[in-house]
C-alpha cells in the first residue's frame, strides 16, 4: 500500500522503561543469588504499538521522552524496524524494570524503578514536536503511564493540541479520565480500566456495553474498544458491537497483548477494514505476540493464520 498523508502513524510513550529479564533458577529473597542469563530489552507501550506495526509493515514515527544515558537500546531498535525517531532525550537515564524470571520456581519477581521527571522545557519541547508531526501524520496512538511530576491532564492536553487527527488512547487512571472528556477518536481500555473508570463492577456484558456506548455518547468517542485479557475483546462503534474471541492460546509472554492489539486496530483501520474484520485482525495481533518469546511480531504469516482461528460475533449490526 503507498504510504499516503492519510495513513502516517505517530505513537507517543512519556514514560518508557527498559526491561531486564533475568533468570535466577530458585531465586530466594535475603541470599546470594547467582544470575544464569540475562536480557535486556526496549519497552514502553507506545513503542510496542510500533514496534507492531512496523513488523506488519506499517511505517511508524515514534515520539515521548527517552533518557539520553541509555538510549542506544531505542535507537538501535528504531534502526532495525525503520522507526522514525522524534523522540525528546531528557537528562538521566530511561528506567529500568528488572523481572526475576524463576523457572524453576515458576514464578516471576518484578523491580520496578521509578522513571525521570521530565523538566516543564522537556514538556513544551514535546508539544512542539506534536504539533509539528500533526502537519503530516494523521494518527496519534497515547499509550501508557504517565511519569512522576507530569499533570495528569497531559494526555488531554495532547488529545486537543492534534484536534481533529485519529487519536488513539490507551492508559488509565485520571490520565485516562481527563484524556476521555477531551474527545479522543478510539479508546481502548482493559475491563478493569474501564471498570475503574465508572466505579461500577461491569460483571456482564450488558454493562460493558452500557458503559461502552455512554463514552461514545457523551464524548463523541468514534469506537471503544474494551479487551477482557483470554475472553477477547468488544468493539463498539456506532449501532454496531463486535465481540472478537481468540481461541486457547498457549501464552508464552503476556507483555503487550494490549499493545498488539492497539497496533492491530491502528493497522485495520488504516486498511479501511469494516469492524468485524479489524477486530479480528487486532486480535491476531494480540494472539501472534503472546505466543511467543520476545517482542514484536514473528511474522506477517502467522498474524494471517492467527486471523483464521478468530470467533466473530456480532452483537449487533449498525
Ligand atoms: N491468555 C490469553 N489468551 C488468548 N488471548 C489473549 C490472552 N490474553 C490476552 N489475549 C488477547 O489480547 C487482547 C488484549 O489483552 P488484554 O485485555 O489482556 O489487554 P491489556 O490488559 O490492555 O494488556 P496490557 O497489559 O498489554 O496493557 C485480548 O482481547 C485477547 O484478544
Ligand atoms: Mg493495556
Amino acid at each position: 500500500m503507498e504510504l499516503s498523508q492519510g495513513n502516517r502513524v505517530v505513537t507517543v510513550t512519556i514514560n518508557p522503561a527498559i526491561d531486564q529479564t533475568v533468570t535466577i533458577p530458585n531465586f530466594a529473597a535475603g541470599t546470594v543469588n547467582r544470575v544464569q542469563s540475562s536480557q535486556l530489552d526496549p519497552g514502553g507501550k507506545g513503542i510496542n504499538v510500533a514496534s507492531f506495526l512496523a513488523d506488519f509493515g506499517q511505517p511508524a514515527a515514534v515520539t515521548g521522552f527517552l533518557g539520553a544515558d541509555n538510549d542506544g537500546i531505542f535507537h538501535r531498535l528504531f534502526v532495525q524496524k525503520g522507526i522514525e525517531d522524534r523522540c525528546v532525550r531528557i537528562t538521566g537515564q530511561t528506567r529500568i524494570g528488572v523481572k526475576i524470571s524463576d523457572e524453576a520456581l515458576h514464578q516471576t519477581t518484578d523491580i520496578n524503578f521509578p522513571g525521570q521527571t521530565p523538566s516543564p522545557a522537556d514538556v513544551e519541547q514535546l508539544f512542539a514536536i506534536l504539533r509539528e508531526l500533526a502537519l503530516s501524520h494523521d494518527w496519534f496512538v497515547l499509550s501508557g503511564s504517565i511519569p512522576a511530576g507530569v499533570s495528569a491532564g497531559i494526555y488531554g492536553e495532547m488529545v486537543r493540541t492534534v484536534a481533529g487527527k485519529k487519536v488513539v488512547l490507551d492508559t488509565s487512571g485520571e490520565g485516562f479520565r481527563q484524556a476521555v472528556a477531551a474527545g479522543p477518536w478510539l479508546v481502548k481500555p482493559n475491563v478493569d480500566e474501564l471498570r475503574e473508570f465508572v466505579g461500577e463492577r461491569l460483571d456482564t456484558t450488558e454493562a460493558i456495553l452500557k458503559v461502552a456506548r455512554s463514552l461514545i455518547e457523551r464524548y463523541k468517542i468514534a469506537t471503544v474498544v474494551v479487551s477482557m485479557g483470554k475472553e477477547g475483546a468488544i468493539f463498539v462503534e456506532g449501532g454496531e458491537t463486535v465481540w472478537a474471541v481468540p481461541p486457547p492460546v498457549e501464552v508464552k509472554s503476556t507483555v503487550g497483548a494490549g499493545d498488539a492489539m492497539v497496533a492491530g486496530i491502528v493497522a485495520g483501520k488504516i486498511r479501511g477494514l469494516a469492524l468485524t474484520e479489524c477486530a479480528r485482525l487486532a486480535t491476531a495481533f494480540s494472539m501472534t505476540a503472546i505466543s511467543h518469546i520476545g517482542s514484536g511480531l514473528p511474522s506477517i504469516e502467522a498474524v494471517q493464520s492467527a486471523k483464521e482461528q478468530v470467533t466473530i460475533r456480532e452483537l449487533s449490526k449498525a
